[in-house]
């Protein structure tokens, strides 16, 4: 038996999905709580139920209960107002920060050891209130974001090469917003760079489509995206459980990292079981830098609106 605990807050379409990575990975025991304790007790059954199939047997607990979550070696927070055809993540501020605010008094009392990864939206300003509201090491606190955008921006490339996604790699950085900031300069095929494989023009519209990705699917959904969210939630819980001292894209404390000067945003990152173990400093050319100051100074407007909702 693993005796790892995750806590997954929010049982709803990421939480679920991230639920059942987690046990598919055999990450150890799994607290999903909600405020509906019907939802969170029905999922935790059913993807229980689903181990005897899948092959897992790890502890399941649904509940609205935050003292069952105590121990967690990591929480992670998917509970929030998700955006609806027609909304921009920036509209789910003012509730999701109250969210936030009580999900983070919780996690302060019942696990104050915990790793905390947070993905509901607006994200980069998500995880600043849950750092402010818990005061834990800055180490300790990071976002889930760049590893869906950078991932659907890999999906994109493989489709427009005609190549296997497991091939591609790539680099994305800045806020979860319309600005984010894929780095074609620091991405490859298999270490071919994509700058010699896609034209420029074909290339802007795969960077285009990744910044559009997320309304994408809500416009065909009505709701947003959760197998990939949860993908990436999962990889960065592992990369800590495991230690295994991964590189990704994940929003972070930066300060004079990129010259940020304090704030919550997406960067490369190396994870391990010290959390959030260095920032990766890449070298941006102008252009680069002047698109990483735009998204950041989004990421920075959105986060100061959290001061003034406190
Ligand atoms: P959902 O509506 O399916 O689930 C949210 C769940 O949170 C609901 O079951 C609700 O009862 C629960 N909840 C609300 N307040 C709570 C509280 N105080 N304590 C515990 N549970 C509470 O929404 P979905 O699709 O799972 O999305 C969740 C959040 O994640 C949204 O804010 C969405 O925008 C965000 N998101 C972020 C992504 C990212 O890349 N960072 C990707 C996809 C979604
Ligand atoms: C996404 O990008 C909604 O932020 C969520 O799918």
């Amino acid at each position: 038996m693993n005796s790892r605990k995750i806590t997954v807050v929010g049982a709803g379409n990421v939480g679920a999905a991230t639920a059942h990575l987690a046990a598919l990975e055999n990450l150890g025991e799994i607290v999903l709580i909600d405020i509906v304790e019907g939802i969170a007790k029905g999922k935790a059954l059913d993807l229980s139920e689903a181990g005897p199939v899948s092959g897992y047997d790890v502890k399941i607990t649904g509940t609205t209960d935050w003292s069952v979550t105590a121990g967690s070696d990591i929480v992670i927070i998917t509970s929030g107002l998700p955006r609806k055809p027609g909304m921009s993540r920036d509209d789910l501020l003012a509730k999701n920060t109250e969210i936030v605010k009580s999900v983070s008094e919780q996690i302060v009392k019942h696990c104050p050891d915990a790793y905390i990864i947070v993905v509901c939206n607006p994200l980069d300003a998500m995880v600043y209130a849950t750092s402010k509201v818990t005061g834990f090491a800055k180490n300790k606190i990071m976002g889930m974001a760049g590893e869906l955008d950078r991932a659907r921006f890999c999906y994109f490339v493989a489709s427009e090469l005609g190549v296997s996604s497991l091939n591609v790699q790539a680099i994305l950085m800045g806020g979860h917003g319309d600005d984010m900031v894929p780095l074609p300069r620091y991405s490859s095929v298999n270490g071919a760079p994509l700058t010699e494989l896609i034209d420029p023009a074909r290339l802007d519209g795969i960077i285009e489509r990744t910044r559009k990705g997320g309304i994408e699917v809500v416009n065909l959904l009505g709701y947003s995206a959760y197998y990939a969210p949860a993908a990436g939630a999962v990889k960065m819980a592992k990369a800590i459980l495991q230690d295994s001292k991964s590189l990704i894209c994940c929003c972070a404390y930066c300060d004079s990292e990129y010259s940020a000067g304090g704030y919550f945003v997406g960067v490369p990152a190396i994870l391990g079981n010290g959390g959030v173990e260095k920032i990766v400093t890449l070298d941006l050319n102008e252009s680069e830098a002047a698109l990483f100051k735009t998204s950041l100074d989004h990421v920075k407007s959105l986060t100061e609106k959290i001061d003034s909702l406190f």
